[in-house]
């Protein structure tokens, strides 16, 4: 069955938006009412500057990626356009499946045209000509919004052959995923788009160098993206001076769980996660916020102050992630919650590293035995589960290893799970 239409943008229509001012007041599904709203600028301003000026713009605006790693997108474009090796690809990474995660749902479905122009401008500075865009299997509605956009764009001589007359030649092509969260992991990503198994790489070599079909690849995120078009638009110093030194500009959050008004909400970097609570309408009973999805980490309810930066969550010893703000008041029961989190990475490990496979399970299978028990009956168990844990951390091939065990260490540690 199709997912309800993403309306959940509680800000729509605040003229103070950057990413989400298009989303639920241009017509996604028309390329002139996105021009009207001031689509296509960026990349009249992109082909002005040529490749490499787009690039300076890039990297002085501080612009980091916004999947979750935080990158900086600039170095990783200039790393895939000085390749010698061609052809060059453009990989959008759309398969968005961080439980907790759904910015980039709301983006495709609510201004597509919008990552078809940002596609465009990454390309063009990385010297690609063919893009690919990675879209989620369940997000139906964004492929047709996207398929739409495309299509017209193509029609319109912006791509194709001759984008916008430069003589500048890219095209792109969806490929959809088939409900592995493993695939949105690069370079199983890769495989999956090259009709592999949906299996992480080892790196180095890093996509830049070697990516889709063994070639220089530079692969980011929708939110990365579209974050490109305000870089050109409003000039690479303005951009930088929204958020902090560290992480410049704005920020998507999605934030759900126990609060009035769940949603994708926009803030600059640097607004603290009581303001966001607050302004999602927070529960008075809150018990413990999940930053970063089921890879990040729970905070208490009196951690309140810690500022939505990459640098401040990392301090604050958790992680931004791609910006999950999962709330839970004093009614959720921690431990099957927990038990849950296990379940997902026990199912989505690929199995291809022991660690992983093995340690998922073990985890599963601890949880799942301490799920009702509390005190020293659980002791034991306890510190298998941190014995595992560092094993998954230290020796996994990927991040999905690396990061099966941190909600979990973070519960039992910040929240004191089974005290
Ligand atoms: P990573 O830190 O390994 O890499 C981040 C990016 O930087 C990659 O594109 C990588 O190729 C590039 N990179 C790193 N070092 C480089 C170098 N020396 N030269 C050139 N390029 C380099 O992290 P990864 O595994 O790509 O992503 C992990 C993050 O993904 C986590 O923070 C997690 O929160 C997030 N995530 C997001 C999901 C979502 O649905 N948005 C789902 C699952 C995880
Ligand atoms: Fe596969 Fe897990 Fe190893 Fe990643 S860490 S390669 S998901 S088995």
């Amino acid at each position: 069955p199709e997912p309800p239409p993403a309306t959940a943008v509680p800000q729509a229509g605040d003229p103070a938006l950057t990413l989400l001012r298009r989303v639920g007041t241009a017509d996604p599904a028309d390329l002139d009412d996105y021009r009207a709203h001031g689509g296509y600028t960026a990349l009249r301003r992109a082909f002005a500057l040529g490749p490499a000026g787009v690039i300076r713009e890039v990297t002085d605006s501080g612009l980091t990626g916004r999947g979750g790693a935080a990158f900086p997108t600039g170095r990783k474009w200039q790393a895939t356009a000085s390749q010698p090796d061609h052809p060059h690809y453009l990989v959008c990474n759309a398969d968005e499946s961080e439980p907790g995660t759904f910015k980039d749902r709301v983006l495709m479905e609510g201004d597509p045209y919008a990552l078809v122009e940002a596609m465009t401008i990454a390309a063009y500075a990385t010297g690609a000509h063919r893009g690919y865009l990675y879209l989620r299997g369940e997000y139906p509605r964004a492929l047709r919004r996207m398929e739409h956009a495309i299509g017209q764009a193509r029609a319109r001589g912006l791509l194709g052959d001759d984008v916008l007359g430069q003589g500048y030649a890219f095209d792109i092509e969806i490929r959809r995923g088939a409900g592995a969260y493993i695939c949105g992991e690069e370079t199983a990503l890769f495989n999956s788009i090259e009709g592999h198994r949906g299996e992480p790489r080892s790196k180095p070599p890093f996509p830049v160098e070697k990516g889709l079909f063994g070639r220089p690849t530079a692969e980011n995120n929708v939110e990365t993206l579209v974050n490109v078009l305000p870089v050109l638009t409003m000039g690479a110093q303005a951009y930088a001076a929204i958020g902090t030194g560290k992480s410049t500009g704005p920020k998507l959050f999605c934030v759900s769980g126990s609060v009035a008004r769940p949603g994708v909400y926009e803030l600059p970097f640097g607004a603290t996660l009581g303001e966001l609570l607050r302004l999602a309408g927070v529960r008075d009973n809150l018990r413990a916020v999940l930053l970063g999805g089921a890879a990040g980490g729970f905070v208490r309810p009196d951690e309140l102050d810690i500022p939505l930066t990459f640098e401040g969550t990392r301090e604050a010893g958790t992680t931004l992630g791609s910006g999950v703000v999962m709330a839970f008041d004093d009614t959720v029961p921690l431990p099957r919650l927990l038990l849950r989190i296990a379940e997902f990475f026990r199912d989505e490990s690929c199995g291809q590293c022991v660690p992983c496979r093995v340690g998922t399970v073990r985890q599963q299978e601890a949880l799942h035995r301490i799920a009702d028990r509390t005190g020293d009956g659980a002791a034991d168990d306890i510190a298998l589960l941190r014995e595992v844990g560092r094993t998954m951390r230290d020796a996994s091939i990927c991040g999905l290893g690396q990061t099966a065990w941190n909600a979990v260490e973070s519960a039992i540690d910040r929240l004191g799970a089974y005290e």
